[in-house]
């Protein structure tokens, strides 16, 4: 029996519905993993449809808001856009009424929800970064049809990108983000942060790499003006505090450091390939800079990498603490996110697999979801203990994110990467080389694998990255929507209905597997197995 009649005997709906694992011959093949791919096959297309929905939405949107969450220091913006002639802003006794009709290339990091949902009907700098890394990979893959939709789309996130960074945002590029008109947010927020620019940059570079040769003349500049903006900011920014990616405590955090000395690192490279060379070496030299400082988020006596290193404050600068001993899922996120392929902060650094232990034994143990899961699935993941946003439950963007993390290590083992077992990665390689069937060989100190376990890790951890991707299955909807969170004794959508970010992180994992998948062994793919028990 060929592969593809495999696929299409187990996807067979009638077959999936009625029974839980399938006997055929003499082996017994879960038909779980049949299962498994029909739901990312049939997510995947809904969730492009929604992600094509939230950039340059068609809808006219109307904030009504109380006066008191103005930002004080941002009245003037408010005052002048509504004295403007045709002004969208009216200031009416103690509310603010904004009508807003989004510009192409805007990205909304969800739709307009119900009043129990948070307003998050802006562009963040952050989220539409995400979003367009995730359409920028979906260019690799697609008929001319679709690339078609997908540059568009990119090309006015581009052109919309680069006039906000033109703009007059009282924090420059460091400002967190717009209206969906390209107007300035006058809200009472947390910034600046500065994540986003290295975001933005990242998921450009990565869409010139895959469509450069067949972009227009005037794309291209504006795409290049764009990363060199944000590149250029990161270098001269790199050392302030702001903001984290939770938009709570400002101070120097993990996510954005690592996001930036990635972004910068490639940046130096795509600088040389212009023969940008004194450029290239300040991106390198601020990019080592960072890494250089990193070293102090490394928590020994914990055996973590700490969110946040050094002192925090509040928006008023009162002193503040991450909760949770510092322990957060954003650090291994920011692995992900670097895309970096090697060395220090990469997911081959053991550091950051030591982390991911403890953060998978600590949220196990915290959702009733996870308490109570089934046997092939795997856990979610929430942002850190003591979060208390929505009830503080797990996420959508950060459990496909850590499937993500398994599948992108994959590839990086499968394709020769070497990933020595020391004491910090040890209970990392053990757990993924169990899921593949082997145990990890005892030994003392930083050794190899043998050649044999190290053809199993890679299967092992898209085994697990899948186990991971089935608990998302099981909490998800008809519609295809995902929400920010997952109620985590009822799994029951929570905060955002439909996140943007969670579409593109579940398209991320998605694409890192099937990445995954065609870097193994052929003798050792999980489909394979399957196939030689038939
Ligand atoms: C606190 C939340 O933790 C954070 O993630 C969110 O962005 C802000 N409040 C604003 O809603
Ligand atoms: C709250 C999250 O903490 C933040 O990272 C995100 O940018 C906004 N929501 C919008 O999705």
């Amino acid at each position: 029996v060929s592969r593809r009649q495999f696929l299409t005997a187990a996807l067979a709906p009638g077959l999936l519905g009625a029974c839980s694992s399938l006997r055929i011959g003499t082996g017994e093949l879960s038909s779980a993993e049949g299962a498994l791919e029909e739901w990312i096959t049939k997510q995947r297309t809904l969730s492009i449809q929604h992600l094509l929905n939230n950039t340059s939405p068609a809808v006219t949107f109307q904030r009504d808001v109380e006066a008191r969450f103005i930002a004080p220091d941002r009245q003037e913006i408010v005052r002048s856009a509504a004295s403007a002639p045709e002004a969208r802003v009216q200031l009416e006794g103690n509310r603010i009424r904004q009508q807003i009709v989004p510009r192409a290339g805007s990205v909304t990091a969800a739709p307009p929800g119900t009043p129990s949902e948070p307003d998050y009907f802006f562009h963040w700098v952050r989220d539409s970064a995400l979003v367009m890394h995730a359409l920028a990979t979906l260019c690799a893959a697609g008929s001319s049809a679709q690339i078609a939709v997908y540059d568009e789309r990119i090309a006015d996130f581009i052109r919309f990108s680069r006039t906000l960074q033109t703009s007059a945002a009282p924090e420059g590029l460091g400002e967190v983000r717009f209206n969906m008109d390209g107007t300035q947010d006058f809200l009472l927020w947390n910034r600046p942060q500065f994540d986003g620019p290295a975001l933005r940059a990242l998921a450009l570079m990565h869409y010139q790499r895959i469509r450069g040769d067949h972009l227009p003349e005037a794309i291209h500049a504006t795409l290049h003006e764009v990363v060199q903006a944000d590149l250029d900011y990161i270098v001269l920014n790199s050392s302030r505090p702001g903001f984290d990616l939770w938009e709570e405590l400002k101070g120097y955090d993990f996510h954005a450091r690592a996001v930036q000395a990635a972004a910068l690192h490639a940046g130096a490279r795509r600088a040389l390939s212009t023969g940008a060379s004194e450029r290239a070496n300040a991106y390198e030299e601020a990019s080592r800079q960072l890494q250089a400082a990193m070293q102090d988020h490394w928590l020994e006596e914990k055996g973590y990498y700490g969110f946040f290193a050094g002192r925090t404050v509040d928006l008023q600068n009162v002193e503040q603490t991450k909760p949770g001993e510092n322990l957060d899922t954003a650090v291994l996120m920011a692995a992900v996110h670097g895309r970096m392929t090697d060395g220090r902060y990469s997911l081959l650094d053991d550091r950051i697999l030591a982390t991911a232990v403890r953060l998978e034994d600590f949220f196990a143990e915290r959702y009733g979801l996870n308490r109570r899961r089934a046997s092939n699935e795997g856990i979610v993941y929430g942002r850190y203990q003591g979060d208390t946003y929505y009830g503080g439950n797990p996420w959508v963007f950060i459990t496909a994110t850590v499937a993500e993390a398994c599948y992108r290590l994959a590839e990086l083992v499968a394709r020769g990467a070497s990933l020595p077992v020391t004491s910090r990665s040890q209970s990392f390689i053990e757990r993924a080389l169990r899921r593949a069937g082997a145990a990890l060989p005892a030994g003392e100190g930083e050794r190899g694998l043998s050649d044999s376990d190290l053809r199993r890790l890679p299967r092992g951890l898209i085994l697990r990255g899948d186990d991971i991707l089935r608990a998302m299955q099981r909490w998800s909807s008809n519609s295809g929507a995902l929400p920010e969170q997952y109620d985590q004794e009822s799994g029951a959508p929570a905060s955002a209905a439909n996140l943007s970010w969670s579409h593109a992180a579940l398209l991320a994992a998605t694409d890192a597997r099937t990445a995954a998948l065609a870097n193994l062994n052929p003798n050792e793919s999980p489909r394979s197995v399957l196939r030689t028990r038939l």
